[in-house]
């Protein structure tokens, strides 16, 4: 078994991005931009964009969060939103999800200038996605294509199983997984929770990608020997013992599975740190205008 060492990858990719924000700077006086809005105060949400604005400080790139109350309006959100994509010193806009029951997410979306839609969730960039064309693709998958690709995973004709059908992990992570570019080539199996033969269907394949967000849904007996395991999983879970005040569980159970895989991503320490790097390569893309 080896380690797909997200904190590894992660951290040398950063490295070549701060030396482009760098270059960027230097050209045109300007560093790329990355706004993002936060409604609210989940836990896990709160992190997330924490961690996104602290690491565009760390690569060199500008960051500003707008935050809101719960009882935020749609419509004012949607000013803001409008407000943001007509500002020129703006690269990236994100909006965290999940938002309040009262906010259409599909709207918010939908009103983000799809060219500065650096979460890739626009559906003028899922369906450029799908024609392989350039575009912003979402950030967990595209992290997970990097640490692919940094590992040399050969990937073609491999039957991939994505468990999972979220429009932000699974199903893009489908579509990617059954492109006829590198990483990809795979004969791709998309399960979810209704999914019947779910454990023969797992059982069957080279590589699985655990978007279920069920702490340690994926157990020894259901993974082939040998099999390439990604763990999207960042299930919470209060603890005393910790700093921080919780565990973060995958949705694999890793110290059972690992033994049997090939190749594995641990969490903490894996997917979710390529996660920032996909969303700090797509600003970075949007800055030097090579998509759009
Ligand atoms: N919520 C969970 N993952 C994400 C993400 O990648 N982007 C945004 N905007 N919200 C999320």
């Amino acid at each position: 078994m080896q380690l797909l060492d997200g904190k590894f990858v992660s951290e040398k990719l950063k490295q070549e991005i701060a030396a482009e924000a760098a270059a960027i700077l230097e050209a045109t006086g300007r560093k790329p931009h990355l706004v993002a809005i936060l409604v609210g105060h989940d836990g896990g949400s709160e992190t997330y964009v924490a961690s996104k604005m602290k690491n565009c400080e760390k690569v060199g790139f500008k960051s500003t969060l707008f935050r809101y109350e719960e009882t935020v309006t749609e419509a004012e959100l949607l000013n803001k939103i409008e407000e943001i994509n007509k500002d020129e010193d703006v690269d990236g806009l994100i909006v965290q999800l999940p938002l309040p029951k009262h906010i259409d997410p599909e709207k918010v979306t939908e009103k983000i200038d799809h060219r500065k839609d650096v979460d890739g969730f626009h559906p003028v960039n899922l369906g450029r996605m799908m024609r392989n064309l350039p575009c912003f693709v979402p950030a967990t998958p595209y992290g997970i294509l990097m640490m692919l690709e940094e590992y040399k995973i050969d990937t073609a004709g491999k039957h991939c199983v994505v468990i999972g059908r979220s429009n932000i992990v699974g199903s893009p992570m489908s579509i990617l997984m059954a492109r006829n570019t590198y990483p990809g080539n795979c004969t791709v199996t998309l399960t979810h929770s209704k999914t019947r033969n779910l454990k023969e269907i797992v059982g069957s394949a080279d590589i699985i990608v655990a978007a279920i967000g069920r702490k340690q849904f994926v157990t020894a007996d259901m993974v082939k020997e040998g099999a390439i395991v990604i763990d999207v999983g960042m299930n919470r879970e209060e603890s005393a013992v910790t700093k921080s005040g919780y565990k973060l569980y995958g949705d694999v159970d890793f110290d059972n599975v690992a033994p049997k895989t090939s190749w594995i991503t641990p969490v903490p320490g894996g997917v979710g740190l390529m996660t920032i790097v996909g969303l700090l390569k797509n600003t970075l893309a949007s800055a030097k205008k090579t998509i759009y």
